[in-house]
């Protein structure tokens, strides 16, 4: 399954528009109801407005009606190995996330083996509304 999450990563991450850093990035996201949504960085010519692949797919999801939660996202770039989320789409995740332990984070590592990460390993300690 994570193999296939992040295969979907890759093959939507041709479509990200990246003219300004050429940096392409895919995201894939699993909900707890099986749907997948995927999302590509948007990039803008006043940079700060770029728009991440993650916080992309997460947005297509609500959009969608999707109503479960994370199970896990899957980045993917041709342009680096374990491509991590920055920090604002990890509080995103975070926010959508069945929890910090059982969510997890799939990447591709250097010998392009399948690496599992916890959203609580990228992410302790993140900010919530209790
Ligand atoms: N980017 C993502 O899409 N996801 C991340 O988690 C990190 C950065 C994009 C934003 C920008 O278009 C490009 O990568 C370089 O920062």
């Amino acid at each position: 399954m994570y193999n296939e999450l992040l295969e979907k990563a890759k093959e939507i991450s041709a479509r990200a528009y990246c003219p300004y850093s050429k940096f392409t990035v895919g995201a894939c996201v699993l909900y707890e109801s099986g749907n997948i949504y995927q999302g590509v960085n948007v990039e803008n010519a006043s940079y700060g407005l770029s728009l991440c692949a993650e916080r992309n797919a997460i947005s297509t999801a609500i959009a969608q009606g999707e109503k479960s939660k994370i199970k896990a996202v899957a980045i993917y770039s041709p342009n680096q190995t374990k491509c991590l989320p920055c920090g604002a789409c990890r509080q995103w995740i975070s926010e959508f996330a069945l929890s910090e332990k059982e969510t997890q984070i799939i990447l591709e590592d250097d010998n392009k083996q399948v690496l599992v990460l916890s959203l609580e390993e990228i992410f302790p300690y993140g900010f919530k509304f209790n």
